[in-house]
């Protein structure tokens, strides 16, 4: 069967990383988290101490930051940082950082040199909008706030991270609010995306509806 792309965009905590996993899984695509890409540049500001306020300081470092995906892995300038860029720390800062348009016009082109040639399936924000306006399939997934920051909660203790569900929930409000008013690309679901609330499915009903939905559309 020919290339395609798959876009499945929405807030944090809707599931889209779980999802898109075992969709990559099943359908044989490659699987490009681009989360994961903001997450690398907010961690290379934070251990270089660079003012991400500072938009002329962020600009002038970004030729410095080299992001490589091997597998499930995701390498910062030749070093493994697949856990690092999943802390609070990391995460408390990435909204900021990917609002910064010169950041996103240097991943967006990455992803898009990844995309070439492939069947796959990208996770994130603006995939549906501008990354590939001309998805075959766009699903935006939402979840309730509440039900997005105890999914977040679990996460963070099944890796021995203990954060309290309030906090959480307030720095996903907080994340919503920015993803969604920025200036560049914001969170936004395509008028032409399918919306799947993924708050009272579980992800096998998660994944199943997803996966019809790709059986519809494209056949796969
Ligand atoms: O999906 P995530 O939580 O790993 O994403 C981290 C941050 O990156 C999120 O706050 C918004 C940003 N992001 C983005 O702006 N565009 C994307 N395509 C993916 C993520």
């Amino acid at each position: 069967m020919k290339n395609y792309i798959i876009a499945l965009d929405g807030p944090a905590g809707s599931g889209k990383s779980t999802i898109a996993k075992i969709i990559a899984k099943n359908f044989e695509l490659t699987y490009l988290d681009t989360g994961a890409m903001y997450r690398m540049v907010a961690l290379y500001i934070l251990e270089n101490n660079i003012d991400y306020n500072n938009i002329q300081a962020v600009e002038d470092i970004l030729h410095n930051i080299k992001v490589d995906i091997i597998g499930d892995k995701f390498i910062l300038n030749n070093i493994d940082v697949s856990l690092k860029i999943r802390t609070p720390e990391v995460t408390k800062i990435v909204s900021p950082v990917s609002a910064i348009k010169a950041v996103r016009t240097k991943l967006v082109d990455l992803q898009r040199e990844i995309s070439k040639g492939k069947k796959v399936i990208l996770d994130g924000r603006d995939i549906g909008t501008v990354v590939f306006p001309n998805a075959d399939l766009k699903v935006f997934l939402i979840a309730s706030p509440e039900e997005r920051a105890k999914r977040r909660v679990r996460d963070y203790a099944s890796r021995g991270i203990n954060e309290d569900f309030e906090t959480v929930l307030k720095d996903i409000l907080e994340r919503d609010h920015i993803d969604s008013t920025r200036k560049e690309s914001p969170l936004k679901k395509a008028d032409d995306a399918v919306e799947v609330d993924t708050s009272l499915l579980n992800i096998e009903e998660s994944v199943n509806a997803i996966s019809q939905l790709i059986k519809e559309k494209i056949g796969g």
